[in-house]
């Protein structure tokens, strides 16, 4: 019997140790396979000696039986929220307020740290073993979670003491957090199974800590960062930074961006570059929190009724709003794809203003019940088309209407049909007013001709002014007619006239692209062009040569055929050529294959000619290296406006900059 005690006790120091390496520290030091041999070993010897079970064993962690309800929680120390400021000149005048306050006129300390987007909680210790854990609920009352929140590996069922004893109470406050990356796969497995979504990583993580099984929170990787303090007895703190040293100490995972800063303007800088780390982040972060470092200035600072007056929050431009659906169009795009589309009252979401959103399909109508006048929640991230998560169905009024899109498209009533295994409703009439505008918009944009000038009004204007019915069209327009046109002039007339020269000449990648074949893309018209060399070998090319190229498949082979098999479409190259458009295959690749071959690049601050994404492409398409922080390795850091924390660092390690338009010419 004591040899087994013995073991068992040795199994859970080892799973102690490892599962600290691992979800604290980051640091594995053995393989899963070996971690699980260990486990079930313990579980093997607990199961022949329960008696020996203890509430500290990783044991514990996999969920116990379902629970009928949560037991409520009364928190010692009230759980507070925080004040939210949204600009500098707001931080600056906390910063003021509490000078005032204090009494104090040298620059205070502040610890600076990511506000999580997750779920606060209290975990409380008692002589180092963790014997209860609640939610914040309405700061003085939460719900008992210990099940759910001992399935999180990173929280020590027993506080680590090799360092420092345990206290004889501790009451630390956290953020639980759902990784977004997990989120993800979370979403589409439930999409799979037909179950609801979650709107975000918070609602994941809150709907995860109010499971009654414990055993499904246990499959969910929950994850925590300890940000406060509750009641603690044993032990005193001088300063924030020491408690969450101490934190660490025992074996509580504080999160490691945490800085420490001298004065307001120095803080503030932290805000900036944890704004630009934000999207690489493997967690959702909504702002930063300040914190007056020292404990002694907090207590004399003091709270107000429901926040402390010595930390305040610095959100972000929320990326989230809700706002309500006026109307709901359908819209057919230029291959004829009819899409509904939800008009909004207009809305700022992170800085943006946001008008209209796309409701995808009829599908995704009905699996969201979307109803023209509901209150809804708009969400915009990164580059990506606002959409609509939710609807607010406490906010829905009685006269909200459902929305069924036509059976007949809505520019030219022809009836439409939704092809085998596909969610989209389609017009398949050639002659679509709709679908010819949209295809000239698309043939005159940025990626595609780039025709200066040449935007949705007016391609609008000239097919009502009957001087166009087709992407042909454009080269055969006059200056004198497009300079009588309403706000036009011969200025405007002659840009234009100059802009679809210079479109003539472009290369040919870019104007298959622009001729809207479906399924071709820009990367895709850049393959066949590389691979073929010329509209007229494209024009021959058999389903087997298509093939041959890597990444192109069936469909797109298919798609390709199909439109230079059409009549309509050969009249049309016929015309284009007439116009004088001959596009030329380029070697750019080939030329510019290793323009930055051994140099790295590093962009920061807004880019106004393309997105992140495109630009870092660019730098791989000739040989470069796109990274995300500088350091002495970086050749050139390109830095937009609102370039922070990195262009100071480039110029402090001498670092080339350049200009977005300096990048540009390079290219
Ligand atoms: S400190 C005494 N630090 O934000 C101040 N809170 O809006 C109490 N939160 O309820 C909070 N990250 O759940 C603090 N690094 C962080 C935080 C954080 C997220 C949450 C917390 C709080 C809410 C207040």
């Amino acid at each position: 019997m004591h040899d087994i005690k013995a073991e068992i006790t040795q199994l859970r120091q080892q799973l102690d140790f490892h599962s600290y390496q691992y979800y604290v520290l980051d640091n594995p030091q053995i393989s899963d396979a070996e971690y699980d041999r260990v486990f079930r070993r313990l579980l093997e010897l607990e199961e022949q000696n329960p008696e020996l079970i203890t509430p500290d064993s990783p044991s514990q962690r996999v969920g116990g039986q379902p629970l009928e309800g949560f037991t409520p929680v009364r928190h010692n120390l009230p759980m507070l929220s925080l004040d939210n400021a949204f600009d500098d000149s707001e931080m600056r005048a906390f910063d003021e307020r509490l000078h005032r306050l204090l009494e104090i006129n040298e620059s205070f300390e502040y610890l600076v740290e990511p506000k999580m987007d997750g779920v606060a909680v209290e975990l409380v210790y008692v002589d180092g073993l963790f014997i209860q854990g609640s939610t914040r609920g309405d700061g003085a009352t939460g719900e008992d979670i210990t099940a759910n929140l001992k399935t999180i590996n990173s929280i020590p069922l027993r506080l680590r003491t090799d360092v420092i004893p345990a206290p004889a109470r501790l009451e630390v406050r956290g953020e639980v957090y759902y990784p977004t990356e997990a989120f993800r796969k979370l979403n589409a497995e439930r999409e799979k199974a037909g179950e609801p979504t979650f709107v975000n990583p918070r609602n994941s993580a809150a709907g995860t800590l109010r499971q009654l099984d414990p055993r499904i929170t246990a499959k969910r990787p929950l994850d925590i960062f300890v940000h406060g303090i509750g009641q603690i007895e044993g032990i005193e703190f001088n300063s924030q930074s020491e408690a969450y040293a101490a934190f660490g100490q025992w074996g509580l995972r504080v999160n490691p961006l945490i800085q420490v800063r001298q004065g307001i303007e120095k803080s503030i800088e932290v805000y900036y570059q944890l704004m630009e780390k934000r999207e690489t982040l493997p967690y959702e972060i909504d702002g930063v929190v300040f914190k007056l470092n020292n404990v002694a200035l907090q207590q004399q600072a003091g709270i107000r009724s429901r926040s402390p007056r010595w930390a305040i929050a610095y959100k972000f431009p929320a990326q989230q709003e809700t706002t309500v659906i006026e109307d709901i169009i359908a819209q057919v795009g230029r291959t004829g794809a009819v899409t509904p589309v939800a008009v909004l009252r207009p809305i700022f979401v992170g800085g943006v203003e946001v008008r209209r959103a796309t409701l995808h399909n009829q599908d995704e109508i009905d699996r969201k019940d979307i109803r023209i006048g509901d209150t809804v929640v708009v969400q915009r991230a990164g580059d990506v088309i606002p959409e609509i998560v939710q609807v607010v169905l406490a906010k829905r009024v009685g006269s909200a209407e459902k929305y069924t899109l036509p059976s007949n498209c809505p520019a030219c009533s022809t009836p439409l049909f939704r092809p085998e295994g596909e969610a989209v409703l389609r017009c398949d009439n050639a002659d679509c007013p709709a679908q010819i505008r949209n295809s000239i918009i698309h043939f005159a944009s940025k990626g595609a001709m780039d025709i200066d000038g040449l935007g949705e009004k007016l391609v609008a204007l000239l097919l009502e002014k009957d001087l166009i019915s087709s992407i042909a069209d454009i080269y055969f327009l006059r200056k004198e007619e497009i300079a009588a046109l309403e706000r036009m002039g011969d200025k405007s007339a002659e840009n234009l006239m100059a802009a679809i020269e210079k479109s003539r000449h472009n290369p040919l990648e870019r104007f298959l692209f622009a001729l809207g074949i479906r399924h071709v893309g820009e990367h895709v018209a850049r393959l066949i062009t590389k691979h073929f060399k010329s509209l007229e070998n494209i024009r021959k090319a058999t389903e087997e040569e298509l093939l041959s190229i890597h990444e192109i498949g069936p469909q797109v082979a298919a798609s390709i055929i199909h439109f230079f098999s059409q009549e309509r479409n050969c009249t049309l190259l016929a015309k284009l050529a007439e116009g004088g458009v001959t596009p030329d295959f380029e070697e750019t690749e080939t030329e510019f294959a290793s323009q930055f071959a051994g140099q790295t690049f590093v962009f920061t601050g807004a880019l106004e000619k393309f997105t992140r994404k495109e630009a870092e492409k660019y730098v791989n398409d000739r040989g470069g290296h796109a990274a995300s922080s500088v350091s002495k390795n970086t050749t050139y850091l390109v830095a937009g406006p609102g370039a922070g924390s990195k262009l100071d660092k480039a110029q402090e390690l001498k670092v080339q900059i350049l200009t977005e338009e300096e990048f540009l010419n390079m290219l």
